[in-house]
This record gives C-alpha cells, sequence and structure tokens, in this order.
C-alpha cells in the first residue's frame, strides 16, 4: 500500500473510531491503539503536506459541545498536551527542553487525571463562569452544574489572588460515586456508564442540577492562567491557588533531574491504584512561567509539556462462546465467554460486548484471541480481535441471537434502540424473576430477605410464578426448601404481609409499567389516585398530565389492554394491597400549582424548606434545585441568596412571599401541622 493510500486508510478509520467514541459511546479499539493510528496519520500528513485535508482527524481535537448549553469562548484557547507511551520519548522531551533553554530548569510532575477539562473564571474572588473545553476555542457553559461539586470553591479564601483569573482542571467522578451510580443503573435497567470520565462527562451535561449534585462529582485544579500571578513557577502558583481553596493534588513533584522524573512516573504507575479518582498518566510540565514563554506553543499544544500515559491494562485470551443474558424488561445482553486471565488483580472469564453493532464492528469469531481490557472500566471489554493469530481455520462468525436463549421467543429491535428484546414479558423466566426482584426491591414493596438466589429457588421449586403468588407463600412451604429456617420462612412472610400497607404509588412503581419509574409513579398516583382510574384512563388523558408524555402514555396502556397484566393486578387488590391514595394523601391535596416548577430560596417562618417542599408536591407542583428559564416562581423566604436573586431578576422570574404562597394555596397559616405536611407526597 503506498504511502497515499495509507493516509486515506487511516482517515477513514480515524473517524469511524471518533464517532464510536464520542456519539455512540462503543469503542472498539483501545485508546493506545487509537493514539498510535492518530501519531502514524500525523507523521505522513506533515511528510505529504500536499495532501492536506482540513475535515482530517488530526485537524481537530474532539468536541464535546452539545445542544441546550449556552456556548462562551476561551480567552486562551485550550489546547492539549503531546501524549506519549515511552520512556524514551520522556528522555527526548527532557534533552529537548535542555537544549533549547540552555540554562538551569525544574520540571512540575504531575498526575493526568482521567475526567473532562473545565476552565473556571473568577471575578473579585467569586466564581462567575465555568465552561467546558468544547472544541478548545468555545465550550458549553456550565456553570450551575460545576457550581454543585463540592470541591469547587464558590468564594475564594482570603488571599492574594488577581482580580481577574481563569484556573483550569479536571472534573472527575470519584470510584465510589461512579460505583454507587452504576449500581442504581443496574438496577433501572439504564445502560451503564463504561468509566468514570464518560460518566462525570454525561453528568456534568445534564440539564438538572440537583442530579448533577446528587452524583458527587469532584475536581482537580493545575493550571493557572491570568495577567498578574502571583509567582513565576506554576508549582508555586498551584500551592497559592490551594490557599485560596482550589483542591490541587497533593503529589506534585518538582525534579532536576530526568532520573527524578522517571522515579516519579515509575512510582505513580503501580501507586494510581490506590488513588480515589482515575488518573491515566503523568503530565510533566516545565515549572518557570518565563521558561514556558520562551518555549511558546505548537499548532495545538504546548512546547513547554507533554503527557506519560500509563499502558492500559489489556490482556490476550480465547473467545469460547458468547451467551445471551435476558434482564427484567427483556433486554438482552450479549456476553464473552473467556479462557481465564488474571486482568488487574482479578480473574477475567466473561466479557460485555454491549449489542449486535460492537460484535459486527469487531468482526468477531468463535476461538479468536481477543484484547480484553479493564482500565478505568468496572466491567471488562473486549476492545480487539487479534487478527494475525487467526488461522484459516477460523470458528464461525459471532452472530447475534435470533430468538430468546431462555424461552425461545423471537426477538425484537425497537426503532432507534440498540438493544435486541424478547418480547415474551409474561411467561420469560428472567423476566419473571428479574419483576420479582424489583416488585420486592427496596423502593418498591420493600420486601425484606428475598434475593436474587432466593426468588429463583421459590420460582424453581414452583412456589411463585408471578408477583402476586407471593401473597400465598406459606411459612410451611418456604422452610422446605434448601437453606431456608423456620426463622427466615417466618419473617419473609411478615415482610410480605406488611407490604399491603405500602402505600399506592410504591404498588404502581412496583408492578413494573415500562418507563414509570419512581417519580411517574407519584405523578399518576396524584393524577388518577386510583388503580382503577389509571386503567380506565385514555391517551388523552394520560397525556394531558403534566409530565407524561405519549412514550409513557403508550406503555400505560398497553400495559392495561392486556387482560393478563388486569388479572394480575386484580389478584393483588384481593390480597389486600394499595390500590388507592389514602384519605390522608388525598385530603388537602388540590392541582393548584399544577404544572408550576418551583424553587425554594431562603429561611421561612411558619414551616421548613422540607414542609413546603412537600406542600408544592401536594398541590400539584413540582420542587427544582435551581433557577432557571423553567421555573415559574421562587418562593422566596428571609435572606435569600444574592446569587439566586440576580439570577432570578435575570431571567425575569417572580418571587413571591411566604404569606402570599400560602394564601394561593388556600392554606391557613395556623392550621397546618408539620406531621400533616410530612406525608408521603
Ligand atoms: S495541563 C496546555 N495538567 O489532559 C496544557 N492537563 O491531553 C494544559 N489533564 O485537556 C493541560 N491532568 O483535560 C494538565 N495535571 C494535568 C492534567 C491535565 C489531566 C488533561 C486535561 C487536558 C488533557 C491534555
Amino acid at each position: 500500500m503506498s504511502e497515499t493510500e495509507r493516509i486515506t486508510e487511516l482517515r477513514e478509520l480515524l473517524h469511524r473510531y471518533n464517532n464510536l467514541y464520542y456519539v455512540q459511546n462503543a469503542p472498539v479499539i483501545s485508546d493506545i491503539e487509537f493514539d498510535q493510528l492518530m501519531h502514524e496519520l500525523i507523521d505522513l500528513e506533515e511528510k505529504h503536506p500536499e495532501l492536506y485535508d482540513a475535515n482530517s482527524p488530526t485537524q481537530r481535537v474532539g468536541s464535546d459541545i452539545s445542544k441546550g448549553f449556552e456556548q462562551a469562548e476561551h480567552r486562551y484557547p485550550m489546547l492539549s498536551l503531546d501524549n506519549t507511551y515511552s520512556e524514551q520519548e520522556v528522555r527526548e522531551f527532557f534533552q529537548r527542553i535542555s537544549g533549547l533553554l540552555n540554562e538551569p530548569f525544574e520540571i512540575c510532575c504531575e498526575l493526568k487525571y482521567d475526567g473532562l477539562s473545565i476552565s473556571l473564571i473568577y471575578e473579585d474572588g467569586k466564581l462567575v463562569q465555568a465552561v467546558t473545553r468544547g472544541d478548545g476555542v468555545k465550550g458549553d457553559i456550565v456553570t450551575d452544574n460545576v457550581r454543585t461539586i463540592k470541591s469547587v470553591p464558590l468564594v475564594l479564601q482570603k488571599g492574594n489572588y488577581p482580580r481577574e483569573f481563569e484556573i483550569r482542571g479536571e472534573v472527575l467522578m470519584p470510584w465510589t460515586s461512579f460505583e454507587k451510580l452504576n449500581a442504581e443503573r443496574e438496577q433501572q435497567e439504564e445502560p451503564l456508564f463504561a468509566n468514570p470520565r464518560n460518566a462525570a462527562s454525561g453528568t456534568l451535561k445534564l440539564q438538572n442540577p440537583q442530579e448533577v449534585s446528587r452524583r458527587q462529582l469532584d475536581s482537580y485544579l493545575y493550571y493557572l492562567l491570568g495577567e498578574q500571578l502571583p509567582f513565576d513557577g506554576h508549582y508555586e502558583n498551584m500551592m497559592e491557588a490551594a490557599k485560596w481553596g482550589f483542591k490541587v493534588s497533593d503529589h506534585m513533584k518538582k525534579c532536576t533531574t530526568i532520573e527524578e522524573v522517571l522515579d516519579y512516573i515509575s512510582y505513580w504507575d503501580t501507586e494510581r491504584k490506590n488513588l480515589p479518582v482515575a488518573t491515566d498518566g503523568i503530565v510533566l510540565k516545565v515549572n518557570s512561567l518565563r521558561q514556558q514563554r520562551n518555549l511558546g506553543f505548537k499548532a495545538k499544544s504546548p512546547r513547554w509539556a507533554i503527557a506519560y500515559k500509563f499502558q492500559a491494562e489489556r490482556q490476550l485470551t480465547r473467545l469460547n462462546s458468547v451467551s445471551y443474558q435476558v434482564g427484567r424488561t427483556g433486554a438482552v445482553t450479549p456476553v464473552a465467554n473467556l479462557d481465564p486471565v488474571q486482568l488487574s488483580g482479578t480473574i477475567v472469564k466473561r466479557a460485555t460486548l454491549h449489542n449486535a453493532d460492537i460484535i459486527k464492528g469487531l468482526d468477531l469469531h468463535i476461538g479468536d484471541m481477543v484484547y480484553v481490557e479493564k482500565g478505568g472500566e468496572i466491567i471488562p471489554k473486549i476492545t480487539a480481535v487479534d487478527m494475525d493469530s487467526r488461522s484459516i481455520l477460523m470458528g464461525d462468525p459471532v452472530r447475534f441471537a435470533d430468538v430468546c436463549p431462555e424461552c425461545g421467543t423471537k426477538l425484537i429491535r425497537y426503532e432507534g434502540e440498540a438493544a435486541y428484546y424478547c418480547p415474551n414479558s409474561i411467561s420469560c423466566p428472567p423476566q419473571i424473576k428479574g419483576r420479582i426482584e424489583h416488585f420486592v426491591s427496596r423502593k418498591a414493596m420493600n420486601i425484606d430477605g428475598l434475593g436474587t438466589e432466593t426468588i429463583d429457588l421459590f420460582y424453581q421449586a414452583g412456589l411463585i410464578k408471578d408477583i402476586a403468588d407471593l401473597y400465598t407463600l406459606k411459612a410451611m412451604d418456604i422452610c422446605r426448601l434448601e437453606g431456608l429456617g423456620e426463622k427466615s420462612a417466618v419473617s419473609i412472610v411478615h415482610g410480605i404481609e406488611d407490604s399491603k400497607k405500602v402505600p399506592f404509588e410504591r404498588v404502581l412503581f412496583a408492578i413494573g409499567i415500562r418507563f414509570v419509574g419512581e417519580t411517574v409513579a407519584k405523578i399518576l398516583a396524584r393524577a388518577f389516585k386510583s388503580m382503577e382510574a389509571l386503567e380506565n384512563a385514555t391517551m388523552e388523558q394520560l397525556t394531558a398530565v403534566n409530565e407524561i408524555g405519549t412514550k409513557i402514555a403508550q406503555s400505560i396502556v398497553s400495559f392495561f389492554a392486556d387482560e393478563r397484566s388486569r388479572e394480575l393486578v386484580n389478584r393483588l387488590k384481593e390480597f389486600g394491597l394499595q390500590m388507592e391514595l389514602t384519605e390522608d394523601q388525598t385530603q388537602g391535596g388540590t392541582e393548584l400549582l399544577s404544572g408550576k416548577t418551583i424553587v425554594i430560596s431562603g429561611v421561612f417562618n411558619h414551616h421548613s424548606r422540607d414542609e413546603y417542599k412537600a406542600l408544592i408536591e401536594r398541590h400539584g407542583g413540582k420542587n427544582a434545585g435551581s433557577i432557571s428559564a423553567k421555573t415559574s416562581f421562587v418562593l422566596a423566604g428571609d435572606n435569600m441568596g444574592p446569587a439566586k436573586r440576580e439570577k432570578a431578576q435575570e431571567l425575569g422570574i417572580k418571587l413571591v412571599s411566604e404569606t402570599e404562597f400560602l394564601e394561593m394555596i388556600n392554606e391557613k397559616i395556623t392550621t397546618i401541622t408539620s406531621n400533616e405536611l410530612l406525608l408521603p407526597f
């Protein structure tokens, strides 16, 4: 192949990989391989300037701009760093700097945090704007979301900071938050985030700062920019920034010899595994800002810095077979069964293949030697096939299953979705068991003692075939099963009996209608008040409820159109489950605030903030954490924060006083007690 042909091939490949990574969130090769291909293309393009193409993958830095956010231009473009995976290139960098400067210099070594970069602007010691990297020139304004990150100071500690400056760093999701988030998503059968970086970036782009706050992002700052910085040294400036309140890494180190630099690299190559956040390398920076200015910049990166990237941990192993797992909603996930290999301290036998498109993209055949990677990820994945070790006698190509591996029903694929589904929701065993697991879960009926294994045991023994059968269970039948004593049998039966008191909106969530999550169940319960009313609701009546769109409405209508679902609900009713709101819940409830999104701010005289939240919900409104164009009004108490007041003014949003609000919902101040207000909604 000529060099010209190779350039064309590499451009096509890299465009495809870029799309899989950035758009589809489903990379098929490792970062190292991607970087290698990119470097090969950069080298070839340098050799052939006549083949310049403004649309070559080398001509852009990946953009993270998304719809729905306003954008701002960066005062100084956000550049990237040259990457290397080799010690030799680190030595060459050191020698190059030494030659160019021709005077003593220090190198500041620091960790390369694996999140997404952020630019923060401070004026008079206050955070005024946070912008993502975007395309390097302009990015999304995500100030409201960044304000929820506890380690980002909103107001600086006293100190000699410049009146106006910019500080850049990385927004990260710590491992613990990431694992918690994915566990929740797994329970809800939502797609998992592949790594903390994707989770952090998905979170920062949410339009709901309350949810951002709940997911607990963190930050590390590593680059101070401005006209009047306190010191000439980058390290010294960062230590100063730490005093102003920024989270700066404790692990920065100034080195003067290449040996010290290489020692730092090898120490952190293993030690980084003990850090609470993901890192993917080491950044080396010339410490003096004067020397940085002398060295200057190339087109997309500074000459005074380089990133050494750690090898992602990966292993070559044999693909023995592909099996398929069926979840509660019937979604079918392909899983690769592998020859066991040791990877990042654990033995890996299985890896996810995500969906049919990924299998196709990898061109997988049974018996292939495949690369399994963990890197920043929790769930190992197959990133590539080792084509060289494929013999002529290669195995059968992996084709996605046509029928459900559990019940033999033909699989279907909904338009616009990557997953295949088994449509036999009523009698496909893992779907039944999954629905029972969901039904008993904490946020649904909250029945203790019924884990996956116990449910499987009951199902295998023919004791339960659907959720209603739980209410026919007798302690005597249970304690006959292996591993279940009399004590646990009695406690399970008690738990089941107690669940009959669980309020209607949770029963509605528990029965597992597709797209009816916890919040939607609450909204529906409030709007229709009983299962019967919901059962008879038309598409028009359903979509007339604020926040219920056609997708949810359609799902409810088709659930109740199925005679088997109606029968199931009837049986639950006969067993005594709550099928309507109690008098307590309906009493005093109105739709006076229906469709209104209300922000609560300040302190109040008559009720606590929680009580006001309950009141808003009881009268059909929605409480939101931060002011946006969607806010209907702010319920403003005393000492409302100046930032919120300013924001409301800027967006022309009305402030409603405590008395005005109570009048609005016809509440007499003296007749309300706290207990009444703190009903489930
Ligand atoms: S310095 C002009 N320091 O790596 C260079 N970057 O590939 C400014 N990163 O976009 C960046 N840790 O998101 C710097 N300690 C660190 C870093 C770091 C992570 C990220 C950053 C940047 C990318 C460059």
